[in-house]
This record gives C-alpha cells, sequence and structure tokens, in this order.
C-alpha cells in the first residue's frame, strides 16, 4: 500500500502551513550558488500544491520570504524576486486550469514593483475560483502582522466603532491578514530545524507541528504524505484529555 493510500480521506487537515527550508544549505552541499537551491525549491512547491489539490486540502500557505530574509545580500534578493515573477508567469496556466485560488499575506508594498504586480494579477485572474487556496507570505511577519492588527483596532476604537469589551478571539483574527483562512491544522518545517521563525504565530496556537531533516529542494509529494500520515496518527486534544475526546 502506498503513503497515499494509507491516508484516511475524512482525517486530512484542511489547512496545512509550510516552512520551506534549507535552500542554500542544499546548493551549497552541492558547490553551486545559493539561488541554485531557490531554483530548486519551486519542484516541491509544485509538489506540495498538486498533491494537496488532488487530496482535497482547502488551504496551504508557503513561507516564501520573511521580512527578515531582506536583510540577505542583495544579489540573493534579486534573483528570488526574478524567480518568483517567472514562476508565477509558468505556472499561471496550471492554476487555472485546476481551480486554484492564490492569496497573499505579507507586506507586498516592499517587494520590487514588477513582482507585485505579478502577483496581483494572478491574484486577481484567480480570485473567483474555488478549489485549493495557495497563499503565499511575502515579506511577511507575524509579529508585525499583530502589531499591525493592534494599530487597526485602537483606531476602530479611537473612532467609536468598537468598545474594548466587545473584543473576543474572532472580531481579533478578522483583522489579521489572515482574515478569512481557518488555522493551520499542521506546520511543516523542512531542514531540520525547530523554529517557527515569526510566522503564523497567532494562528498556530493549537498546530500540530512536524518536522523534517530534509532539505526544501529534496521534500516530494512522498515526503507529504509522510507528514500528513504523522499528522492524522495524532491525538488533537485541545487541553481536554483524552477521555473526553
Ligand atoms: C529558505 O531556505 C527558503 C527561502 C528563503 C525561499 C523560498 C523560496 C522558494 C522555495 C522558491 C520558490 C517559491 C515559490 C513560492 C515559487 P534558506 O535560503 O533559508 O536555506 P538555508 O537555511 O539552508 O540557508
Amino acid at each position: 500500500m502506498s503513503l497515499k493510500e494509507k491516508l484516511i480521506k475524512d482525517k486530512l487537515p484542511n489547512h496545512v502551513a509550510i516552512i520551506m527550508d534549507g535552500n542554500g544549505r542544499w546548493a551549497i552541499r552541492k558547490g553551486a550558488a545559493r539561488i541554485f537551491g531557490h531554483q530548486n525549491g519551486v519542484t516541491p512547491v509544485d509538489d506540495v500544491v498538486k498533491a494537496s489539490a488532488e487530496l482535497g486540502i482547502k488551504f496551504v500557505t508557503l513561507y516564501a520570504f520573511s521580512t527578515e530574509n531582506w536583510g540577505r545580500p542583495l544579489e540573493e534578493i534579486d534573483a528570488l524576486m526574478g524567480l518568483l515573477v517567472s514562476t508565477i508567469k509558468k505556472e499561471t496556466k496550471k492554476l487555472l486550469e485546476n481551480n486554484i485560488r492564490l492569496l497573499t499575506i505579507g507586506d507586498l508594498t516592499k517587494l520590487p514593483e514588477n513582482t507585485r504586480r505579478e502577483l496581483n494579477q494572478l491574484v486577481q485572474a484567480t480570485s473567483a475560483n474555488t478549489g485549493l487556496t495557495v497563499i503565499l507570505a511575502l515579506s511577511y511577519s507575524s509579529r508585525h502582522e499583530i502589531i499591525l492588527a493592534a494599530r487597526k483596532i485602537i483606531q476602530d476604537a479611537i473612532a467609536g466603532k468598537l468598545l474594548p469589551e466587545e473584543m473576543n478571539p474572532e472580531l481579533f483574527e478578522s483583522y489579521l491578514q489572515t482574515a478569512g483562512i481557518p488555522d493551520p491544522e499542521l506546520l511543516i518545517r523542512t531542514s531540520g530545524e525547530y523554529r517557527i521563525s515569526n510566522f503564523l504565530l497567532y494562528q498556530s496556537a493549537y498546530t500540530e507541528l512536524y518536522f523534517t531533516s530534509k532539505l526544501w529542494p529534496d521534500f516530494r509529494a512522498e515526503d507529504y504524505y509522510e507528514a500528513l500520515l504523522d499528522y492524522q496518527n495524532r491525538e488533537r486534544r485541545f487541553g481536554k484529555t483524552s477521555e473526553q475526546l
């Protein structure tokens, strides 16, 4: 029985978040420039998107570029932005054909003009699609997202649109960039690092974490199925006891 066949259809997560890590190390081990690792990071993105769509998973969030990544050498940033645009252009047809919707979270104003334009066009073009939603976290920082939400909440309170006692988790979530997107049930991080690195901090309060030593360019559909199988064997208690479930 293949890993895919072992998956229990009605126990799949609705939303999977992924920290795609290890591109640089993968390239360096091969004696190549770091960008070679990013270029080879596109195939696993394809694999995960395809597998998610086939399995009926509704949301996949990919951490493609963090706010902290702006501190990298300019050459690497430029190459990554170029890769993003060329990938978007190449993938547009596939996304449309497969009813996939693209969304972004993060501060897109920091991206180069053409990258932002291409992204916005694809978000627009796929906005009516009803299958899988792929959310690209770009120039994203979860702390910044929370601070922006706090600012907006204060502004609304000052403007008399909001009373302090009205604030609750649902209302707070509506101020986050992920408003309307359910919390991820599973978060995968590749490359053997055991950190959340400023990714979906509020949203991952009850998320199951899965770490693999595989470097992102080596991650394939089979590795994804393995993570999903591992998730299916977890007992999600949300603070309750096993007996209460
Ligand atoms: C982390 O590896 C990866 C990134 C910062 C970029 C991720 C980008 C891609 C996978 C390219 C394709 C993406 C899309 C959405 C088309 P790292 O550079 O931090 O690796 P290291 O920790 O080994 O240095």
